[in-house]
């Protein structure tokens, strides 16, 4: 966007000229708790005055341990954890699964159609869509294999959750071979791909399917997780206990941190040194981290996510019975999508629409984003510090886009 920020905090971000305008996209599902947050500010503030770094690995610090500690108390089941600290979110996703193949001594994995986890090698393998992510970077890693994902809009007849899992296992069991698969990874919900929603029961049947199988279960909550979709985690609307959880993004208020934690006989299976890296878990992030975790509990926005969620889905559900070019509105708590179509009967994907319409918005004050595996969905990550009025009118803007749009073309 041709916007170079200034200032940003609570769902505005004000550029070097002066102008505001309103954050409808958290710098990618990021500053959930705003991006300047007054404990965020003084934790980092605080932190630096002691040490920038020291790297973990050498010297360790208790930063890094809290964080740890937190996140096995958080995240979904009582049974015993690891944590281990990153910097990204595609160096967690690869490090989950280095854990999965030591603790398994298998090689597969196992991903979805639509899947984004990242673009270094290993994710730009596991991740689906070629241009612009993955088209050119080859040659990538191996023993990386696709099964079909439940995109219940796009379905050729409708799927129940448990059945679309079955089809994903009997994929597995015959192409693969159960006792070669490493891991499952998958987005719970899915982010770039375009904010899908898989029915009811296909999470738990995939989960369920890896335990009896040796095979262990990743849920990549990069995007989704951390009180994005009104859970701290997006598997826990069904109850799903991950053997392993990658989270970044959301978890230190627009610091770089990332992890993995999960089951400790998993993690614990990793010889001394095989994980790690110079910054991961750096001591200010960490202490960011810790500041974002007591303000979401604080200002409790698990709550604010669902009522943003509330607040959207009043304004824009009724247009898909308005307007041709809105083929669905989905998502969970603060992670809204409007796909946008040809017409309804079609369903042909409208990219255009998509771009024109975030470019209305962008001229309006508005920052939207796009995802979507055919780059034809508009999707609503707010921060969640977002007040009722300002996404109102944000919420405003982008109706009278859809409209607009819709009545011209
Ligand atoms: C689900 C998911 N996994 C992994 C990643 C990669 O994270 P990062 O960009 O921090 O490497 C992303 C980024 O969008 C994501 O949405």
């Amino acid at each position: 966007m041709p916007v170079y920020a200034a200032d940003a905090d609570g769902g505005v971000i004000v550029d070097v000229d002066g102008n505001s305008m309103v954050d409808l996209g958290a710098g990618i599902a990021v500053t959930s708790v705003g991006a300047s947050a007054p404990k965020v500010v003084e934790a980092v503030r605080e932190s630096a005055t002691h040490f920038t770094h020291t790297c973990f690995m050498v010297t360790p610090y208790e930063g890094y341990v809290r964080v740890a500690e937190k996140l096995n108390e958080m995240t979904p089941g009582d049974h015993e954890k690891r944590t281990v600290l990153f910097n990204s979110g595609a160096e967690a996703v690869e490090n989950a699964v280095k854990v999965a193949r030591s603790a398994t001594g298998r090689n597969a994995v196992v991903v979805f159609d639509h899947a984004y986890h990242g673009r270094t090698n290993l994710t730009m393998a596991l991740t689906a869509k070629a241009a612009p992510y993955k088209s050119g970077f080859g040659p990538f890693a191996p023993e990386v294999y696709r099964v079909p994902m439940n995109y219940p809009y796009r379905e050729p007849a409708p799927i129940g959750g448990k059945e679309a899992a079955e089809r994903a296992i009997s994929q597995i069991e015959k192409q693969i071979g159960a006792d070669t698969v490493a891991a499952i990874l998958i987005e719970p919900i899915q982010g770039e791909g375009g904010f899908i929603v898989p029915e009811d029961g296909f999470l738990p049947r995939l989960s369920e399917w890896a335990r009896e199988n040796g095979v262990v279960f990743i849920a990549d909550e990069v995007q989704a997780g951390f009180c994005r979709t009104g859970e701290w985690f997006s598997v826990n609307h069904e109850g799903v206990v991950p053997d392993l959880i990658t989270l970044a993004k959301g978890i230190a208020g627009g610091m770089p941190l990332s992890a993995v934690t999960g089951r400790a006989d998993l993690l614990d299976a990793v010889g001394p040194g095989g994980l790690g890296g110079t910054y991961g878990g750096n001591p200010v992030a960490c202490a960011a981290a810790l500041a974002s975790i007591e303000t979401m509990e604080e200002w409790d926005l698990n709550g604010r996510a669902k009522a943003i969620e509330s607040q959207a889905r009043k304004v824009l559900e009724p247009l898909a019975e308005e307007l041709d070019v809105v083929g669905e509105v989905r998502g969970r708590g603060a992670m809204l999508a409007i796909e946008l179509v040809s017409d309804s009967a079609s369903k042909a994907p409208h990219p255009t629409a998509a771009k024109e319409v975030a470019a209305y918005c962008l001229e309006r004050g508005v920052v939207i984003l796009t995802c979507g595996t055919y780059g034809n969905v508009i999707r609503l990550l707010p921060p969640l510090t977002i007040g009722e009025d300002l996404l109102g009118k944000a919420l405003d803007v982008l109706v009278e886009g859809l409209r607009s749009w819709e009545h011209e073309s």
